[in-house]
């Protein structure tokens, strides 16, 4: 394992019974306090992605955005965000998903990619997998080619891995 992972790892605060009962938070907003492992975590992906003609990174709102930007910027692809609904001013595809109580949506610019656009998801965290999944099925629905999602920590007890239908799915941290 690359010795940058455990820096990673333990700059992420994890906070019990938030924002409900039994759920332990993973709070990357102290990995963003701590430059060295919030530049190691873009480096990383940047080294696996360069090179790949990447075409778009999607960033999930909102913590995707904090993630994705520095990516797209190196590796020189364009950066669409993926928002909650009636956020985007433009016409917009939506996906709905299902959360623990009721059900969430993405939505997406039209004519924000193109048939032929080779894309990475990135979020900071899979739980479910429910909110990928719609975002693979926006880039999908609009001709993009879905190479990869990327996330800094999985929750692999939830199994949203195999909610994405097989596609590729890169992470630095498993938490549980
Ligand atoms: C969290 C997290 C992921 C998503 C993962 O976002 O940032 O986007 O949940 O959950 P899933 O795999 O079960 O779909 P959240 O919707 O809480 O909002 P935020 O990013 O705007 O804080
Ligand atoms: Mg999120």
């Amino acid at each position: 394992q690359d010795p940058r992972i455990e820096g990673i790892a333990s700059s992420i605060r994890v906070v019990p019974n938030f924002p409900k009962p039994g759920i332990m938070f993973q709070d990357i907003t102290t990995l963003l306090l701590d430059p060295k492992a919030f530049k190691n975590t873009v480096d990383l992906f940047v080294e696996r992605y360069t090179g790949k003609d990447i075409t778009v990174v999607a960033g999930i709102e909102a913590r995707g955005f904090i993630f994705g930007p520095p990516i797209a910027l190196a590796i020189g692809a364009k950066f669409i965000p993926l928002r909650k609904p009636r956020k985007l001013p433009g016409e917009v595809i939506s996906e709905e998903y299902v959360l623990e109580y009721g059900t969430d949506c993405l939505q997406m610019h039209i004519g924000a990619v193109h048939p032929g656009d080779r894309a990475l998801v990135v979020d900071d965290l899979i739980a479910t997998g429910g909110t990928l999944c719609a975002a693979i099925k926006l880039l999908e629905r609009a001709g993009a080619e879905v190479v990869e999602c990327a996330c800094v920590i999985e929750l692999p007890e939830l199994k949203g891995r195999e909610r994405l239908n097989g596609k590729p799915l890169y992470i630095l941290v498993e938490s549980r």
